[in-house]
C-alpha cells in the first residue's frame, strides 16, 4: 500500500518526465523535420520581386534563421512588423528617423543591415543612443556600374540613339550618323577606386588609350604610368571623360562651365556616379554650343522621387530631365547602372550575412563604424 503523499510525488515525477520527453524529443524532432529549428529571426523591408529569389536562397542555406519580409519600407508604423526579430534588413531612400529607430528599439531590435551603400539617411545620434549595430554593402559588383559606363559611352560614340530612331522610322540611310571608334579615343577616368579600375580594364579590351586622375593613386596603375598630375591635364587630353568619384562637398559640381571650357571640343561625358558632381546647366550649355558631343548619365542631382517611378501617363515634374531625355546625343538611364542580377544577389546575401554576424556577436567586414 503506497502512501498518498508518495503516490502524488511519483505521479508528479512521471508527469514531468512525460512532458520533458515530449518537449525535448518529440517537439524538437517535429520542429527539425519541418524547419522549425530556426532559433534566430531576420525581418527584411522593401523587398522587391527581383530580390525574393536571393532572399529565399539565403534562407534555405541558413536553416537556423527564420526570414520574413515585406515590400513596405521601414518607418515608425511598419517597424511593428519586425516584432520578434533579432535584426532587420533594409534598403530605402526614406530616412531612418529618430522615431523609426526608437520604434525598433522598443521591440528590442538594435541590429540593422542595409542592402545598399549610402548611410546618409540614418539618424546616427539616435542609433548611437540605442547602441545600433549597422552594416552596409559597400562593394556589390563594380563590374555592373563599370560595364554600364563602357556600354553607354560606346553608344554615344557610335550614335546608336539617332541611328535607332532613324531605323524605327524606316530610314535606313547611313549618313550623317557616323560613329567614332572606342579604340581611337583617349578616355579620362576621374577616380580609380573599385569602379574606375574595372572600367579601365574593360576599356583596355577595346584598345582605348587611358589617362586617369585620383587624389590617392593605385600602385598598380601608377606603375602603368596612366596617371596625370592634375584634372586640367586630363581635361586637355581626354576625348571621353568618365566620373568615378564619390559625392563629397569638395566634388560638388566638379564638372562646371570652367572645367568644360578646358576640355577638348567634341568631348563625351559619362556620369554613372552621383548627380551633384555635374552642374547640369553648364552641361546643357555645352550640348547646345556643340562643345560636348554627347552625354551618358545614370544619375541626376534631382533624381529622388523622379527615377524608378512611372511617368508614362503624366508630365515629368522637371522640365530639365524632359529636355535631356529628348536629346539625340544624351542617354539618360534612371540610376540602373547597378541593377543587375549579380549585384542584387550580392546586396541581399551580404546584408543578410552581416545581420546574422551581428546576431551571433561576430565581426563583419560590412559593419559601418560611426
Ligand atoms: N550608378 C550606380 O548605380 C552606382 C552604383 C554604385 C556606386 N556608384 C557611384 O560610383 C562612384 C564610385 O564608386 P566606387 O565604389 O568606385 O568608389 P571608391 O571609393 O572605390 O573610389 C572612389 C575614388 O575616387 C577618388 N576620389 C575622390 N574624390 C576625388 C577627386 N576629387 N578627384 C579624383 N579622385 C577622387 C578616391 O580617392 C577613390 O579612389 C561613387 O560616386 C558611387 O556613389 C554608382
Amino acid at each position: 500500500m503506497i502512501c498518498p503523499i508518495l503516490k502524488r510525488h511519483v505521479l508528479f515525477i512521471c508527469g514531468y518526465c512525460v512532458e520533458y520527453f515530449t518537449n525535448v524529443f518529440i517537439i524538437k524532432s517535429v520542429k527539425t523535420c519541418f524547419g522549425g529549428n530556426r532559433t534566430m529571426k531576420i525581418f527584411a523591408y522593401g523587398i522587391r520581386q527581383d530580390e525574393q529569389a536571393a532572399l529565399r536562397e539565403w534562407e534555405s542555406n541558413h536553416p537556423e534563421v527564420e526570414v520574413d519580409f515585406t515590400d513596405k519600407l521601414l518607418d515608425p508604423e511598419t517597424a511593428k512588423l519586425a516584432k520578434g526579430a533579432d535584426a532587420v534588413d533594409v534598403y530605402q531612400q526614406l530616412s531612418y528617423t529618430p522615431e523609426t529607430l526608437t520604434a525598433l528599439h522598443e521591440l528590442g531590435i538594435n541590429k540593422m543591415s542595409l542592402r545598399n551603400v549610402g548611410t546618409d539617411n540614418i539618424d546616427f545620434d539616435t542609433a548611437r543612443r540605442f547602441d545600433f549595430s549597422i552594416s552596409n554593402v559597400a562593394v556589390y559588383s563594380p563590374n555592373a556600374i563599370a560595364e554600364h559606363a563602357a556600354i553607354q559611352g560606346a553608344r554615344v560614340l557610335r550614335q546608336t540613339k539617332p541611328l535607332d530612331n532613324k531605323i524605327a522610322n524606316h530610314d535606313l540611310r547611313w549618313a550623317p550618323t557616323i560613329g567614332r571608334e572606342v579604340r581611337m579615343q583617349t578616355f579620362g577616368i576621374i577616380g580609380t577606386g573599385h569602379i574606375g579600375r574595372v572600367l579601365i580594364n574593360i576599356l583596355k579590351g577595346f584598345g582605348a588609350k587611358i589617362v586617369a586622375y585620383d587624389v590617392y593613386r593605385n600602385p598598380e596603375l601608377e606603375a602603368e604610368g596612366i596617371y596625370v598630375d592634375t584634372l586640367d591635364e586630363l581635361y586637355a587630353q581626354a576625348d571621353v571623360i568618365s566620373l568615378h568619384v564619390p559625392s563629397l562637398p569638395e566634388n560638388y559640381h566638379m564638372i562646371n562651365a570652367e572645367s568644360i571650357a578646358k576640355m577638348k571640343d567634341d568631348v563625351v561625358l559619362i556620369n554613372v556616379s552621383r548627380g551633384d558632381l555635374m552642374d547640369i546647366d553648364a552641361i546643357v550649355d555645352g550640348l547646345d554650343s556643340g562643345k560636348i558631343f554627347g552625354l551618358a548619365m545614370d544619375v541626376y542631382e534631382k533624381e529622388v522621387g523622379l527615377f524608378n517611378s512611372d511617368w508614362s501617363d503624366k508630365e515629368f515634374p522637371d522640365a530639365k530631365i524632359a529636355d535631356l531625355i529628348a536629346r539625340e546625343n544624351v542617354l539618360v538611364t534612371p540610376h540602373t547602372a547597378f541593377y543587375t542580377t549579380k549585384a542584387v544577389y550580392e546586396m541581399v546575401t551580404q546584408s543578410m550575412d552581416a545581420s546574422l554576424a551581428f546576431i551571433k556577436g561576430e565581426e563583419t567586414p560590412n559593419e559601418v563604424k560611426y
